[in-house]
Formats: C-alpha cells, structure tokens, sequence
C-alpha cells in the first residue's frame, strides 16, 4: 500500500511520546505488513501524542503512521472521531466541565456561567493561551457533582479532578498548573447497602496493595477456579445465572460456554470499563478502589474458556481507574498470578490496559473492538456475535466490570448457593448508582428484588425534604419512572413488565424543582453528540430530536412536534444498527408520557 503523507514534520517531543509506545525505530519489524500489525497500538500512540502536546498535529500525525504503517487519512479519521482529542491547536491544560443531568441538578449551568464570564466560551483559551475549558458530558463522577477533569499536558502529563467543584475551585485550577497526579486528599465514595459483597473492600482495604487483598480474602478464588478446572468454573457460572450487568442482561454462563467451545483458536478476554452511560459511576469505584478483584476476576474467566490474553478497556475520562488497574496487572505479574505460569500451573493469561478516549458509543461491544484495533469506534453488523469473531476477528468474552466482579463468589460458594440470592430471574446483588436530588448519592448494593423506595429510603431519600417528582432508571438510554413506581421490585423481569429497564445501574432522582424539559433536552443533545454517524435513522434522528426538544424547552414548539418526535422515536428504535439508536427516544418518550416536557406555572 502507497502511503502519501504531507510535509508537516514532528517535533522531538511528539516523536519522543511515539517512541515510548513503539519503541525506538530501529525495532519497527521489517516491512509494511508486520509494521500494519501493530495498528492496535495506535490509540496508546495517540493519547501519548496528545498527553505531550496537548493536541495531536499533522507531523505527529505523519510520524505515528510511518510507524504503523497505516495511512494518513484513516489515522485522522481515528484520532477526530475521540473527544479528548484534537487535532487543531489547543492549550496544554484543559477542564473538562460536565454539564450533564445530575451536575446539571448541582449547579454546573450556573459554573459554566462564570467560565463564560471570566474566560471566554468553551474552548477559548484564557490569557496566555496555557488553558482552556470545555463542556463535557457526565464524567462518572455524578457522586460529587458537579464536577470537572483538569488534564495538563507536558513532559509530566497529569489529571485532578476538582469535584465537587465551585466557581473559584474551577477558576483557580485554569490559572494554576494542578499539583501532581494523585488523587491522594480526594474523599472515598459513599457505599451502602444491604448485601455489601462486590464493594465489601471499597474503602478498607488499600487498593493498591497485593498484600491487603489477599489477607482479605482475594485470590483464593482464583486457587479453587483452577483446582475445580476450567469445565466446572463455567457449570457454575451457568448454575448462578447470572445476567450481564453492562445493560444487556445476556446469561454470563452462555457466553462463556460458547467461548470455551472455540478451543483450538486464539480467544480473547475483555472487560468492559468504558462506563459513559449517563449517571453510572459504579464501575469506577470497583476499579479505583477493589483492582485486584477485577484483575483476578479475568483470569478466572480466561482460564475458564481458555483466553490467553485479555484487555481492559478502561473510559479515557478515569485515569485514576486505569493507573490502578495497571498497578494491579504489574503487581500480579510479579507475583505469577498474572503471565506465563499463573500459579505455577502452567497456565497462561496476561492483561493490558487500553484507555478510550470520550466517545460513549466505543462501550458497545463491538465498536470497542474496533476501537481496541485502532480503527474508529463504530459498531459491526450482528452476527457475527463476539462470541464468533470479536476482537481481531477472534472469539471473544466480552464483560462488563461488575458482571466479572461477581466470578469469585460464584467459583467459592458454588453457582446453586449464588443464585439464592435475589430472584430466580435476577440471581445475586446489583450496584446501583445513586445521584441527582438524593440525600447520600454513592454506590449501593442489594439483592435483586429490593424496591425502588426502599433504595431511596437507605440513600436518605430526596435531598432537602423536597418532593419526588420523577426517577431515571437505567441511565439515558434507560427511562423516566414517576413517584408511582417506588414500589417497583428491582429485578429484570419486574423492570422489564414495567416497561424499564435497570440498564447500568442509575437511579437519578429529580426534584420538583427541577426544570426537566432543560434534563430532557440535555439527554437528546447527549445523544446527538454521541451518536456516530453511521446508520441514517441514528444519524438524522438523533439530530431531529435535539431539535424538537429544543423548542420544547424554549416553548417555541408546535403543535406537531409531539407527533414527529413518535415518529423519529419509532425509526430510530425499529431501523438503528446497534442500541444507542435503538434506545435515543426511550427516555423522551417516558418523560413525555409523564408530563415531564411540560412546562410548570
Ligand atoms: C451505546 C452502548 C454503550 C454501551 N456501553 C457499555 C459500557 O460502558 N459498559 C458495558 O459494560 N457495556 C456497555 N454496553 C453493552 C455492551 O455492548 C455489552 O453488552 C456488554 O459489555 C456485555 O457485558 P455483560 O454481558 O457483562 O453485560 C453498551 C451498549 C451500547 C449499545
Ligand atoms: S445506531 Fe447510531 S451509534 Fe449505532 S451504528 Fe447507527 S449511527 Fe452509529
Ligand atoms: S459527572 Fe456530571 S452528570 Fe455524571
């Protein structure tokens, strides 16, 4: 393949970030097709660019592709399609701004306000050009809303996350350079619950720390996977039943059954932590707080079904989440839990952890392959399901992070004991995400089958002993639930006969002081954004209903909008590709059968 590059040359910082991923270019492999071979590194390569510069220009560009071998254009068609990326000219030091639904409900228009006032609009750059602010969708850190992501590019590129955050926290974080990388004065989230299992070490026991995990218990899980054998671990995953808990409730067992039956084909594991479902936080908080759970957690599922390498595919807005997931794979390496002998069995299974890079569509399975491959984040047809050719063409597990984190107590207390817990339909505990106009917002776990009040109630109820005026369930791909629906059970099936969904996990909470024809909007303006482009009913309709629920929220609407917002509701559902088109109307159309859209004297 010809390539044909344009004249714009890295600078020796820019080829210096390359390097660092690639090695140095006395060890490119001779010839074009091995260099293509490494085409999945592109994403690392470029969030080393940008880390470096701040943005990723034509010459770094240019630079990254002779490495790989790929061409220019299809290489800045990957490095546009991310939002923590640019590729025109921008300030080291950026804020990320979240405006969305529950920093919304704390406050984060009145903080971009100010931002405006004193800086400029959003991406304009302050005096001195060193920085610049962003709007953001949620960051998953709706817990400490409002909130924001400060990211410093430089030779030591750091992240602070200022949250919750107030006008002069945000102010004096564009002024000044953040101090370091860690997180160390941050508070610990607010767990709760019932059935306290998958976050039984979130906040007593050092997440990064080997040691600490195993005297609480970790790894002797992993010891009982590999004395039962790979065949047992996968009948009692199947006997558990448990369901997915990335939004799609597929049965674990089955996937993995039909992973393991690929033997004699390279296979892969992923764990799926690209987490940007509006409201959902609760995967951050296993990662950032219990890493050597998840960790081990893969390896059981690798040895189940005979996956020699595994990644986690980490959101690119958690950098503290992917620095201690990587802190966990080194230290289990080092121990032989990880590599080539895991527990001196002979076995073999290895981790890497992959940053995205802001685009929630690259949580749907198949466009985080893609965008693992290096390629745009955009979803395949179905089938071939993952389970065939996933990655690389491969068979492949695919989880989400706390589907996963419940594979150790299923291989120690037995798939039978496991599914007591919950609803034969709705095995085991769930975590629930609690933000918006709540008393305590935190991570939560209960058994399947408590109720939705009585979820609320644990999390002190509504903030300022104000009235309930309505729920979302599931996240923005999930739906509104009225005051009505407190008794709901929280299981899938009662979800499901209910007309909602538990998605991943978000319970929001609005007040009747919120304005929700402005929430609405920001849930179809999300998808607009997010949508990638590729199928006609998403591309057009997720545009179409930003704009119908702007003139709802504007009062400017007309009398056929509440039809024509049906309609493209309808054809996104019946004729999208993959599940972001599929569910863009859901919520809009529950706040709509609620009233929500209406406006209040
Ligand atoms: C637009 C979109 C975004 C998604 N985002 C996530 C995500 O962030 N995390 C996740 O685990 N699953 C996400 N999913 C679901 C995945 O496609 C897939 O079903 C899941 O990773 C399977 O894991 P599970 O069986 O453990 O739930 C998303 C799906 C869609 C359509
Ligand atoms: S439904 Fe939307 S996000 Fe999914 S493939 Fe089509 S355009 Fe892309
Ligand atoms: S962090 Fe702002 S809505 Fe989630």
């Amino acid at each position: 393949m010809d390539l044909h590059f344009t004249g714009a040359r890295a600078t020796p910082a820019e080829r210096d970030a390359v390097d660092r991923v690639l090695g140095s270019p006395s060890s490119d492999p001779l010839g074009a097709s091995a260099r293509r071979e490494r085409r999945h590194l592109l994403l690392p390569v470029l969030h080393a660019i940008s880390e470096r510069a701040g943005w990723i220009s034509g010459g770094a560009l240019n630079y990254a592709c002779e490495r790989l071998s790929v061409p220019p254009a299809e290489a800045y068609g990957v490095a546009s399609f991310y939002d923590l990326f640019s590729t025109t000219p921008r300030p080291p030091v950026v804020l990320h701004v979240c405006d969305d639904i529950a920093c919304r409900c704390a406050g984060a228009e009145d903080l971009c306000a100010a931002l405006e006032r004193v800086c400029g609009a959003a991406g304009s750059a302050t005096a001195g050009q060193s920085a610049t602010w962003l709007r953001a969708p949620c960051l998953g850190l709706c817990d400490r809303a409002p909130a924001a992501l400060l990211a410093t590019a430089g030779d030591s590129p750091a992240y602070r996350r200022v949250a919750p955050a107030t006008a002069e926290s945000l102010l004096s974080s564009l002024g000044s350079a953040p101090a370091g990388n860690g997180t160390a004065a941050e508070p610990l989230p607010y767990v709760g619950g019932t059935h306290v299992r998958l976050l039984r070490r979130v906040g007593s026991v050092d997440p990064e720390s080997l040691d600490a995990y195993r005297d609480a218990g970790g790894y002797a899980a992993l010891r009982r996977a590999l004395e039962i054998g790979a065949e047992r671990v996968v009948d009692e995953i199947v006997a558990s039943n448990l369901l997915g808990r990335g939004g799609a409730a597929f049965p674990t067992g089955r996937k993995m059954q039909a992973v393991a039956r690929a033997a004699g084909r390279t296979r892969y594991l992923v764990c799926n932590a690209d987490e940007s479902e509006p409201g959902t936080f609760k995967d951050r908080v296993l990662m950032e707080h219990d890493p050597f759970a998840v960790v081990e957690a893969m390896t059981i599922a690798a040895i189940a079904t005979g996956c020699e390498r595994g990644f986690v595919y980490v959101r690119g807005e958690y950098p503290q989440a992917a620095r201690r997931l990587q802190a966990a794979v080194d230290a289990a390496r080092r121990a032989e839990l990880l590599g080539g002998n895991v527990m001196q069995t002979g076995l073999r299974f290895d981790v890497e952890i992959r940053r995205g890079a802001g685009a929630y569509i690259c949580g749907e399975e198949t466009a985080l392959f893609n965008s693992l491959e290096g390629k745009r984040g955009e979803p395949r047809s179905k089938p071939p399901f993952p389970v065939d050719a996933g990655l690389f063409g491969m068979p492949t597990l695919i989880n989400n992070v706390e589907t996963l984190a419940n594979l150790p107590a299923i291989v120690l207390e037995g798939g039978a004991r496991y599914a007591k817990t919950g609803t034969p339909g709705s095995t085991g505990t769930r975590l629930f995400c609690l933000s918006g106009c709540v008393t305590r917002s935190g991570v939560y776990e209960v058994e399947h089958g408590v109720t939705l009040g009585a979820l609320i109630a644990m999390a002190g109820g509504v903030r300022d002993g104000a009235t309930l005026r309505t729920v979302l369930l599931g996240g923005a791909a999930g739906s509104f639930v009225g005051p009505e629906a407190l008794d709901l059970r929280l299981t899938f099936e009662d979800a499901r006969a209910a007309g909602a969904t538990l998605g991943s996990g978000v319970v929001m909470l609005f007040d009747d002081r919120t304005a929700m024809p402005d929430v609405v909007r920001r849930i179809a303006r999300f998808f607009r954004h997010e949508s990638c482009g590729q199928c006609v009913p998403c591309r057009v309709g997720t545009v179409r209903q930003a704009e119908v629920l702007e003139r709802i929220a504007g009062a400017t609407a007309s009398p056929g909008d509440v039809a024509l917002l049906d309609e493209i509701g309808r054809v996104m559902r019946d004729a999208s590709i993959c599940g972001l088109g599929q569910t863009a109307a859901n919520a809009i159309a529950s706040a709509r059968t609620l009233g929500l859209l209406e406006a209040r004297a």
